[in-house]
C-alpha cells in the first residue's frame, strides 16, 4: 500500500511537530513547511492528497491561502483541512467559504476529531480504509549531515561543532548529536572540552541490543555550553585500531532515529565504511580552504563522490579562509573544483583558534564577530536544505 503526502503548514513549530508525529503515526509521508510561501510552493510542485494548514499565519490570510489554492488546477480538488488556533467561527465561516474541506479547531479533542475526518476524506476518496496497521518501512527520520574534506586544517572539525550548536540554538527542541568519525583521532571532544570515557570506540564493543536510542539519549555527554549531545571520536591511534568497525551501520541507524539531527565529522576519512554514510546523507557540507593544494584534493575528492552517485544538490561547500593567507578567490576554486561554492567563511584571526582553546562555541565567546552571524545564517539554510532535500527524497520513495 503507497501511502499518501501530506503537506503539513504550521508556522508553530512545536504544535507542527506535534501533528506530524500524529500523522506519521497514521502512515502518512508528511511534507513539513513553517512558511505560506514555500507551502504553495511545495504543493503546486509535488501535489501532496491532502493539506492540512493553521490558518494563523503571517504572510497572508488564512483564508487567501486556501483560496489560492483553489484557484490553481493542480490544487482545486486537494482536500484541506484547517487545522487552527482560532475558534472564533467568523474564521471558520471564512475559511469554508474559500473552499476548506474541513476545520478543525485546535483543542484537546482535535487529535481524534483529525482521526476521523481523514478516515472519513479518504474512505470516500478511495474507498478502501486508511492503513493503520503496517509499520513504516523507514524508521529512519533525523536529518544526517555529514562534514568532509579533502584535507586537514580546512576547519571541518570546528565548523561541524559550532554549525550543530547554532541548530540547537535556534531550535532549543530539537534533539542534536554530532558524532565524530575522524580516524584515527578523534578533535571534537577537545574542541567541546569532553574528557570523559564514552567514545566511537567504547560504544562499539557494547552488544548491538544495548546500544539502542533511550542509551544514547540517556549516556551520550552533553558539553557544557553546545547543547548538543556528542558521540566523541577515537582518542587515539591505539584505540581506533581497536574500533569495531561492522558496529558503526547500525550505530548510525539507531542515532538517526533517536534524534532529529544527527551531524557526522567524517574529516578526511573516506573510507569503505565511510561511503555509504556519505550516500545516506541528507546533506554533505564540504569544506574547501583557499590554498591550492586543498582545492586541488578536493577536485579529487569530488570526482570520486559522483563516480559514487553522490548528486551535487546534496552538496553543501563552504569556502574556508582557515589561514590569513588571501588563496584563491571563490570563482576560481569553484572552476577547478567544479562544483558551486555556497558560502565563504571569513578569516577570523586567533578567534577562531581561541575559542576552541577555551572550549566555547564561537557564538558564546565572540556573540558580535561576523563569523557568529555567519554561522546562524549557514546553518539556518543548512537546515531548510536539507528538510527540503529530505522531503523531495520521501517522494521519490
Ligand atoms: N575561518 C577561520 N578563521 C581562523 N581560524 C580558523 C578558521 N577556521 C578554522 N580555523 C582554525 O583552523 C584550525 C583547524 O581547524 P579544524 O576544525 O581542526 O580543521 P579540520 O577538522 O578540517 O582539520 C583550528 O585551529 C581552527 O581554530
Ligand atoms: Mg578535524
Amino acid at each position: 500500500m503507497i501511502s499518501k503526502t501530506v503537506l503539513l503548514l504550521d508556522e508553530n513549530e512545536t504544535s507542527r511537530k506535534f501533528i506530524a508525529s500524529v500523522l506519521h503515526e497514521k502512515q502518512f509521508k508528511v511534507l513539513e513547511s513553517g512558511s505560506s510561501k514555500e507551502s504553495l510552493i511545495i504543493a503546486w510542485r509535488d501535489e501532496p492528497d491532502l493539506i492540512v494548514f493553521d490558518p494563523i499565519l503571517s504572510d497572508f490570510r488564512g483564508e487567501e491561502f486556501i483560496q489560492k489554492l483553489r484557484q490553481n488546477v493542480r490544487t482545486q480538488d486537494t482536500p484541506i483541512i484547517a487545522l487552527s488556533s482560532d475558534p472564533n467561527p467568523m474564521r471558520r465561516d471564512g475559511c469554508m467559504k474559500a473552499g476548506a474541506t474541513e476545520y478543525i479547531v485546535k483543542s484537546s479533542d482535535a487529535v481524534s476529531v483529525l482521526g476521523e475526518t481523514l478516515n472519513h476524506i479518504f474512505a470516500v476518496q478511495t474507498a478502501a480504509p486508511v492503513p493503520v496497521a503496517a509499520e513504516p518501512e523507514e524508521k529512519r527520520e533525523g536529518l544526517l549531515i555529514v562534514f568532509l574534506s579533502a584535507k586537514g586544517g580546512a576547519g571541518t572539525s570546528s565548523l561541524c561543532a559550532n554549525l550543530a550548536m547554532n541548530v540547537k540554538l535556534h531550535e532549543p527542541d530539537a534533539r542534536v548529536v554530532v558524532v565524530d568519525l575522524v580516524l584515527p583521532i578523534g578533535s571534537i571532544g577537545q574542541i567541546v572540552g569532553y574528557e570523559g570515557k564514552v567514545n566511537l570506540v567504547t560504544v562499539a564493543d557494547i552488544p548491538a541490543e544495548q546500544t539502542t536510542g533511550e542509551y544514547f539519549r540517556r549516556s551520550l555527554p552533553e558539553p557544557e555550553l553546545w547543547k548538543f549531545q556528542l558521540l566523541a571520536g577515537s582518542p587515539d591511534p591505539e584505540h581506533a585500531n581497536h574500533l569495531n568497525v561492522n558496529r558503526i551501520e547500525q550505530i548510525m541507524d539507531t542515532l538517526c532515529s533517536a534524534y532529529d539531527f544527527v551531524f557526522l565529522d567524517l574529516g578526511r576519512s573516506l573510507s569503505r565504511f565511510s561511503l555509504p554514510l556519505i550516500q545516506r546523507a541528507d546533506l554533505i557540507p564540504v569544506i574547501v580552504s583557499t590554498d591550492q593544494s586543498t582545492v586541488q584534493l578536493t577536485k579529487t575528492v569530488w570526482e570520486y563522490l559522483q563516480s559514487q552517485n553522490i548528486d551535487e544538490q546534496n552538496i553543501y561547500a563552504i569556502l574556508n579562509r582557515a589561514v590569513g593567507l588571501e588563496g584563491l578567490t571563490k570563482a576560481e576554486a569553484e572552476k577547478i573544483i567544479g562544483f558551486t561554492i555556497k558560502t565563504t567563511l571569513p578569516y577570523m584571526g586567533s578567534n577562531f583558534t581561541l575559542a576552541n582553546n577555551f572550549n566555547q562555541p564561537i557564538a558564546v565567546k565572540f556573540p558580535k564577530d561576523t563569523a557568529s552571524i555567519i554561522f546562524k545564517s549557514i546553518s539556518d539554510e543548512m537546515i531548510k536544505l536539507s528538510r527540503r532535500l529530505r522531503a523531495k527524497d520521501g517522494l521519490r520513495n
